[in-house]
């Protein structure tokens, strides 16, 4: 059975004082898909610390997991449940992971209910600019542990596809967040790495919904039945290591914006 370290990349040669402390990975939309398979993988080491959140229960038989139970989509509560989110104490490497999303009603503009244009943006973009915020608040002067914001993309930010325009646009807003936010750490000097990463196309709920809209409103349909006829969907576990490889190893990734079928 190979070392998960191994496979995952993880590096070994650092100060052992530092090595003594934990990780901490806060991961959003940790209740399914690819955030529960990152969750998974990151307690199989037992120096790393996890906080999920979602708006399902969540139980592990875990000490290292912490959930808290909080809807993206009401942004006035994460505004007041924000302040708990960030541990205060040291840690050896510290990551927030922006995965929760939705792709949102699938409609042409016309047909759209008011209340879901809203609500794609708050899950998908303000939420994870509010967590980012956060982050750098509590976290840019801890500089001697490695820093790391991963927003989970999705190629549909740089393309059009019908029935998806605030999916579409709210990642492309998350993609210039995070080149912003990179640009940001450099003339602030605060060391903190920023990525906007597409996790390629994966077998989770979401794909489910997506075979699930009308062809008058999505005419991509067939194309992304075909994909699940014919398993050509990656598996939850599968985008996750890959994840956990760019985190690992953030000195071999120079862009922010990067695709998991790429490396
Ligand atoms: N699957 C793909 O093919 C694909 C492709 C490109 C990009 N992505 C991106 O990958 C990320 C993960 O997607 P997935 O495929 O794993 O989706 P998924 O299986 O549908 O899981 C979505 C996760 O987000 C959470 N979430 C959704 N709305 C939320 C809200 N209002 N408040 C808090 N949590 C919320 C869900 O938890 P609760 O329901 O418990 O709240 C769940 O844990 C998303 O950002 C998605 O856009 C996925």
């Amino acid at each position: 059975m190979p070392n998960p370290k191994h496979r995952l990349g993880i590096k070994y040669l650092k100060p052992k004082t530092i090595m003594s402390l934990s990780s901490l990975y806060i991961i959003t939309g940790s209740s399914k898909g690819i955030g529960e398979a990152l969750v998974d993988l990151l307690l199989e080491e037992d120096d790393s610390e996890v906080i999920g959140i979602s708006r399902s229960k969540v139980k592990k038989e875990n000490p290292n997991y912490t959930h808290l139970e909080i809807d993206l989509g009401q942004i006035e509560e994460l505004i007041d449940r924000v302040g708990d989110i960030f541990p205060k104490k040291e840690f050896r490497k510290i990551v927030l992971i922006n995965n929760a999303g939705w792709i949102g009603e699938i409609d042409h503009f016309g047909h759209l209910k008011d209340q879901s244009i809203k609500n794609i943006f708050e899950i998908n973009t303000i939420a994870p600019a509010i967590l980012m915020n956060g982050f750098v608040k509590n976290y840019s002067n801890q500089v001697n542990a490695e820093r790391v914001v991963v927003n989970i993309s999705s190629g549909a930010a740089k393309k059009s596809i019908d029935g998806w325009s605030g999916y579409s646009a709210s990642k492309a807003a998350l993609d210039m967040m995070s080149k912003t936010a990179q640009l940001e750490a450099e003339l602030d000097k605060n060391g903190i790495r920023f990525f906007a990463v597409a996790p390629g196309v994966v077998d989770t709920e979401m794909q489910t919904e997506i075979r699930s809209a009308s062809e008058d409103s999505f005419s991509a349909l067939t194309k992304f039945k075909s994909l699940k006829e014919n398993n050509q969907l990656s598996s939850p576990n599968h985008a996750a290591e890959k994840l956990l490889f760019l985190i690992n190893n953030t000195d071999q990734f120079s862009e922010v914006l990067q695709d998991v079928r790429e490396f």
